[in-house]
Parts: structure tokens; sequence; C-alpha cells
């Protein structure tokens, strides 16, 4: 093995920061989220869109702050708190649970740097996510990037949720691709539903499984597995897709 953590551990200063400029400038200039403008601070307050709670009809999320509720925990959960890797406390690797910020911080990885140095790793054998899940994408990294470099806080927003135009393409692919891709892709996709299929998002709607995970119904597994359940505007997106058939429109 190259690259020990210990050495991966000493990046100097400079460089890394000059890393995080090249992927805050690609990230800026990146089409990866569209927000509606700010709205008048009267609104700023009351609904709360992180644990299946109150429809959230207004936008409090400014487009230049990473939100860590609402872009960085949902990704984090998807590629890294996969079953057998950083989840649990029986399965985690080296102590390190990304299943929440406490955890996370718990961990100290964002805090000395090994959280961007395993995400950005060029070898195979240090890289997480490790093969054969796939790596984070540019777009992904250079989040997480500006998330670090904005202060690793622990902040959310509410942003708007459109439950009047529900498409696949528009609405559910988007969502999906968000929150579950992370395990339900790949050639070993979890629970061995590969979601980068239309054709397997319609079965599992279909057959009641879609609507009873994410609704965390007793007789279903509870999707996301770890996590804060998906905020309620989400869950309604869903319901309402596999009540017109989930179609591919
Ligand atoms: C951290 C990994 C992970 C994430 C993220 C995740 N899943 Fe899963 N999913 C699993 C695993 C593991 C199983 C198999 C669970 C089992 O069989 O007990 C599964 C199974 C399922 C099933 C079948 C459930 C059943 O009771 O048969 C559905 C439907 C599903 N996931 C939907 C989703 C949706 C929708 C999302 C995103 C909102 C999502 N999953 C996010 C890991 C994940």
């Amino acid at each position: 093995m190259k690259s020990s953590k210990t050495s991966r551990r000493h990046h100097s200063g400079p460089v890394r920061i000059g890393l995080l400029l090249v992927l805050a400038a690609f990230l800026f200039f990146s089409p990866s989220c569209k927000h509606e403008p700010l709205v008048d601070p009267g609104n700023l307050f009351g609904t709360g869109n992180t644990g299946g709670g109150d429809p959230d009809p207004v936008d409090t999320c400014d487009p230049n702050t990473v939100y860590f509720d609402q872009q960085i925990l949902p990704l984090l959960i998807s590629n890294c708190a996969v079953p057998g890797c950083h989840n649990t406390a029986t399965d985690d690797n080296d102590h390190i649970r990304i299943t929440s910020y406490a955890t996370l911080m718990q961990s100290g990885i964002v805090q000395d740097g090994d959280l961007w140095d395993a995400i950005t790793d060029n070898d195979p054998d240090d890289i997480m996510p490790r093969p054969p899940q796939a790596p984070l994408t540019p777009a992904q990294i250079a989040l997480i990037g500006q998330w670090i470099q904005q202060g690793t806080q622990n902040n959310t927003c509410v942003s708007a949720c459109d439950t009047a135009n529900v498409t696949y393409s528009g609405t559910i692919a988007p969502l999906v691709q968000a929150r579950c891709q992370g395990c339900h892709s790949g050639a070993t996709p979890q629970g061995g539903l590969n979601f980068t299929s239309w054709q397997v998002l319609n079965s599992v709607a279909m057959d009641g499984r879609l609507a009873g995970a994410v609704q965390h119904q007793a007789t279903f597994a509870s999707m996301p597995p770890t996590g804060p359940m998906l905020p309620q505007c989400h869950i309604d997106q869903f319901l309402i897709w596999i009540n017109e058939g989930a179609p591919q429109n």
C-alpha cells in the first residue's frame, strides 16, 4: 500500500486549500443545485424538513451555502453508511460511523482531513467509497469541499417542495439519485434493487414496497435505513407518483 493513513494526513495546508478553491469554482459553475431566491425573513422559521415533519412550502436555502442536513448527510448516508461499512456500532470500520453530524464529528475524520483525503485518493486501495462501489462524482466531491471550506457547519434549511408537478424525470429520478442510489446501484446493489433502472423502481412502486419503505411501515425495511426519515414532502412526492402508476414521464 503506497499511502498510509498517516502520510495522507500530512498533505500540506496550502495544497488542500488550493484543491478546495478549484473545486469550489467548479461547483459555482455547475448546475447541481437549483433554488428559489431567498424569501422574506418573516417566513424563515417554522417547518423543519429533516424528519417526516410538516409540508415545507417556503424556501429558506441560500444557494451559496451548503447545508449539512439537506446536501451532505444524504450524500454520506447513501455512499458511506452502506451496510457493512460506516453504519452501525458493530459494522463500523475504524470506529467511523457516518450516520449523523454527531457520529461524523466524533470520528475526527473531518477535522484531521482524512475524509477529504479518502474521497479524493487516487489509489484504489485507499479511495472511499471502496470499489466495487462507484467513487463520488466530481460535483459531489466539490459539494463536500465547499461544506468543509464553509466551516463544516451543522446547518439546515427548508427547501421549496413541489407536489403539484411530480414527474419521474423532474422529481423522482433526482430524488432517488440523491437519497438512494449510493446503496441501490452498481453491480451488487443493496436488496438486489438497482434504481438507476426505471423498471426496477416501477416494480417496487407497484408491489407496495416503495410506499411501505419510505413511510417506515412495520412490515417493510425502513428507507433510508440510517439517518432521519425523508422529509414529508419527498414522501408525498413518492406517493403521488406511485398513485399515478409510477410512470416513466
Ligand atoms: C445506506 C444504504 C441504503 C440507502 C441509502 C437506501 N437503501 Fe433501500 N435498501 C437497503 C438495503 C440494505 C435493503 C435490503 C433490506 C432488507 O431486505 O432488509 C434495501 C431495500 C429496499 C427496498 C425493499 C424493501 C422491502 O421491505 O422489501 C426498497 C423499496 C428500498 N430499499 C427503497 C429505497 C429508497 C426509495 C431509498 C431512498 C429514499 C433507499 N432505499 C435508500 C439499503 C439502502
